[in-house]
């Protein structure tokens, strides 16, 4: 079975958060698919959030990782996507509930808010967490079909 590819971006605020996240999945056997941005330029963060969105869509990753300052704008744009349900957390608590409740498909995080233990307490806490399905199920198609 091949490995589960995760793609992950940041824009100038996250890029150093990026990298430890990088190397963190990658030690675990994971391909990381790294859409960028790599320097300090500043950047616009819906340009990298739909680039890993794109990739979750039509199926060339499993899951995607994206990180900003607040991690605010990401999840804003990542959510404009039907298919996406990004879930911009703040502590392995709520990891494990956007995974466990909300079939969460896409992480958000604000590296000028969390410490990086947290963040990667956070990404262990994603990849690693189920969705429970059941109760859950009928309320996830309800997101991707508004009414
Ligand atoms: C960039 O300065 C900052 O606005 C961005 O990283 C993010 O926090 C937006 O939501």
């Amino acid at each position: 079975m091949s490995a589960k590819t995760i793609a992950i971006a940041a824009d100038h605020g996250g890029v150093e958060l990026k990298a430890l996240i990088v190397e963190q999945l990658s030690k675990q056997g994971y391909k990381v698919l790294d859409l960028g941005t790599d320097g300090a330029s500043s950047v616009d963060y819906p340009d990298f959030a739909y680039a890993v969105c794109k990739t979750i869509i039509d199926g060339t990753a499993e899951s995607g990782i994206l990180v900003c300052g607040s991690g605010i704008g990401m999840s804003i744009a990542a959510n404009r996507y039907p298919e996406i349900r990004a879930a911009l957390v703040h502590d392995r608590l709520s990891t494990e509930l956007c995974r466990q409740h909300n079939n969460a498909n896409v992480l958000c995080l604000g590296a000028r808010l969390l410490g990086v233990a947290t963040a990667q307490d956070c990404v262990e806490a994603f990849v690693s967490t189920e969705f429970e399905g059941g109760r859950h199920q009928g309320r996830i198609d309800k997101l991707s079909a508004p009414h």
